[in-house]
């Protein structure tokens, strides 16, 4: 390769093994991954000790691929980035050291990387100038955080759900709806078929002022709608009951993060994390930020879900601003994002 300084991004937090390597410049050389998806599928979810056990088979062959796609050789590499948290513990541990083990033989510096700092990263690949200040809107299977940000690696949290995740919202929807495993893009798919005003269901917190997120009471909306339906025998098509439901969760995503670009007069808007792969929703932000001066960014779909490009985008942020691991670094399975300022363990790396 042409010897541009790289960074090894590694992830494992949940049901994907990936490896990838980004440079300096945010030049995706590799991304690879391996999705768990049909080990998990006849659980309906994701079983911790399969998880990690997959993890190990599959991690060193990943590196290795992702390397050799990149060209790449230990020499180039200016750090190892590992995702360290939140996640399953095990799950995650099997990256962390194998990061760790490798950034030590190869002497160079590692990072520990916040997840959800991660996917906020997956912005930057998208868009190499993404403007700030910025509102930044991470919805995925576990959060649903709303974070203002004026540098890159830097986040202050305006606003989460006190309850379920979209992305649970859209799983658990599924679920009961009969679509199958991994419920998000299913519905999704099937929604595509069905109009989003044929039910109507509650836009949980959307009147109150402040920026939290509530989805579980949309979940029991949909459970109460479905058992009526099963006493009175007329139901509606289920795309028509798909469309509505993620209407509810869309219209409430997008009014949110409007609200916010709109009282912290932002120059950018990033939606990043699995749920921004969702066809509506891109649809509905696209439609409705066409109008404002704002820089609507939504990453390519493979970047939207888990993937370790963005933990190696994530890395080079950690990198710059001098956060680097020291070797003792645990997994940090329940990790929170609410200030990057606060976060913990990091502190200044010995290579001897
Ligand atoms: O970011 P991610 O891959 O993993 C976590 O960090 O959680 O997000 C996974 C979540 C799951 O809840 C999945 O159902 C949801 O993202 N998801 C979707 C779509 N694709 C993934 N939800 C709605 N529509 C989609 N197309
Ligand atoms: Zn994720």
């Amino acid at each position: 390769m042409k010897r541009a300084k790289a960074i090894l991004g590694i992830e494992t937090s949940c049901d994907e093994t990936a490896a990838a390597v980004v440079t300096d410049d945010g030049h995706v050389l590799s991304n690879v991954l391996d999705s768990q998806g049909s080990v998990h599928a006849r659980f309906g979810g994701v079983v911790p000790e399969l998880a990690s056990r997959r993890h190990l088979e599959r991690i060193e062959d990943l590196v290795h691929i992702a390397m050799q796609q990149a060209d790449c050789t230990w020499t180039d590499l200016v750090a190892i980035a590992v995702t360290h948290g939140p996640g399953l513990a095990g799950a995650l541990l099997v990256g962390l050291n194998f990061g760790k083990a490798l950034a030590y033989a190869s002497r160079v510096p590692l990072i520990a990387v916040n997840h959800l700092k991660g996917h906020l990263a997956s912005a930057w690949l998208a868009h190499l100038d993404f403007p700030r200040p910025a509102i930044m809107l991470v919805v995925s299977g576990g959060h649903t955080h709303l974070y203002y940000t004026e540098r890159a690696g830097q986040y202050d949290l305006l606003g989460k759900t006190v309850d379920d995740a979209a992305g649970e919202a859209f799983d658990k929807g599924a679920k009961m709806l009969g679509l199958g495993y991994p419920g998000g893009p299913a519905l999704d798919r099937v929604a595509r078929t069905g109009s989003p005003a044929a039910v109507h269901f509650p836009r949980p917190f959307l009147k109150q002022k402040g920026l939290d997120f509530s989805f579980s009471g949309l979940k029991t909306a949909l459970l109460y709608y479905l058992r009526n339906l099963e006493r009175s025998g007329a139901a509606p098509p289920v795309a028509d009951i798909a469309a509505s439901y993620q209407e509810a969760i869309v219209d409430v995503l997008v009014q949110k993060a409007l609200r916010a670009a709109r009282s912290y007069a932002v120059k950018g808007l990033a939606v990043v994390g699995g749920v921004a792969a969702n066809s509506r929703l891109r649809t509905r932000l696209a439609e409705q930020t066409a109008q404002e001066d704002l820089c609507l960014v939504m990453p390519p779909l493979h970047l939207c879900t888990d993937n370790a490009a963005m933990i190696a985008a994530a890395g080079w942020e950690e990198f710059r601003l001098g956060r680097l691991a020291s070797w003792d670094v645990d997994v940090a399975p329940n990790l929170a994002l609410s200030r990057s300022s606060q976060d913990s363990e990091i502190t200044s790396i010995a290579l001897d």
